[in-house]
């Protein structure tokens, strides 16, 4: 990872996932989930899909580009599934590691070490739309998951030209392109949803901006977090223009 773009990146999923485990370290064990929900957002977007996914004890759960660990750490405690977590930012993985006490492994979602038919569900937030290669990361999906296996999908969809400022390294699809993907890599696309950012609880919202806070005041004046905090601006204002929408699907591998 050399480019301009992947610098970008680094600094937000990397550098600052381990600033976020230390900050979490520091204000307690609490805060841990709402921090680690680095993209999918909030609480109610993982209630959808973990209400579509079903997943209980016993239910072999990957979490293909897990960030720090939030989602999966959620899905832990609200439904007693013990994900495994597959994230390529070797600071991250190990955040979901230490903080969650969760299976991790450092992968792309392009090429898993995994067996085929390793996982009954699988659920991807925020990361089609990190990476150019969906087709690859689908088909991966669709190979580690059985014939049966359902996967949870959160995409931030652009369905036309967005304005600039972008966010450096991302690569935004339409739903359209999502769909094609979908079917192209052998699934079926049974429900979809629109996600609201902004449905979690007022205690979760306080603890993720408690951890921010703490991050600021310990690295502020490092420019991987400027970085960082410039990235998730320009999505932000993304998103509050409506020329980005939070997608959700769930779909069944065929
Ligand atoms: C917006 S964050 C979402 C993290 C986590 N899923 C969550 O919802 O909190 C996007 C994540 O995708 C990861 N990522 C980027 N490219 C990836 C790839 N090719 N395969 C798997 N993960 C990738 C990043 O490292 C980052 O952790």
């Amino acid at each position: 990872m050399s480019s301009p773009e992947n610098e970008a990146m680094e600094a937000e999923f990397d550098t600052v996932a381990g600033w976020t485990e230390e900050a979490v370290r520091a204000l307690g064990p609490e805060h841990a989930i709402p921090a680690g929900c680095r993209g999918s957002g909030s609480e109610g977007t993982l209630r959808w899909l973990a209400d579509r996914l079903e997943p209980g004890p016993g239910t072999r759960l990957l979490d293909s580009g897990a960030g720090v660990g939030g989602p999966a750490g959620w899905l832990a405690a609200e439904r007693g599934v013990r994900p495994v977590c597959a994230e390529p930012m070797a600071a991250a993985a190990r955040a979901s590691r230490r903080l969650f006490g969760l299976p991790s492994v450092v992968a792309v979602s392009q090429r898993l070490p995994f067996a085929g038919a390793s996982f009954d569900a699988s659920w991807c937030l925020g990361v089609l739309c990190t990476t150019p290669d969906k087709a690859g990361l689908l088909r991966e999906s669709r190979r580690v998951l059985g014939p049966g296996g359902r996967l949870g999908l959160l995409v931030f969809v652009a369905d036309g030209p967005l304005p600039p400022p972008l966010p450096e390294g991302n690569d935004f699809p339409s739903e359209t392109r999502t769909r094609q993907l979908l079917a192209d890599a052998g699934f079926e696309l049974t429900q979809t949803g629109e996600a609201d950012l902004a449905d979690s609880p007022e205690e979760w919202t306080r603890r993720a901006d408690a951890v921010e806070a703490e991050v600021e005041r310990r690295h502020g004046g490092d420019p991987a977090f400027r970085q960082a905090q410039e990235q998730s601006r320009r999505v932000g204002r993304l998103l509050s223009e409506g020329a980005l929408r939070p997608w959700l699907g769930i779909a069944v591998a065929r």
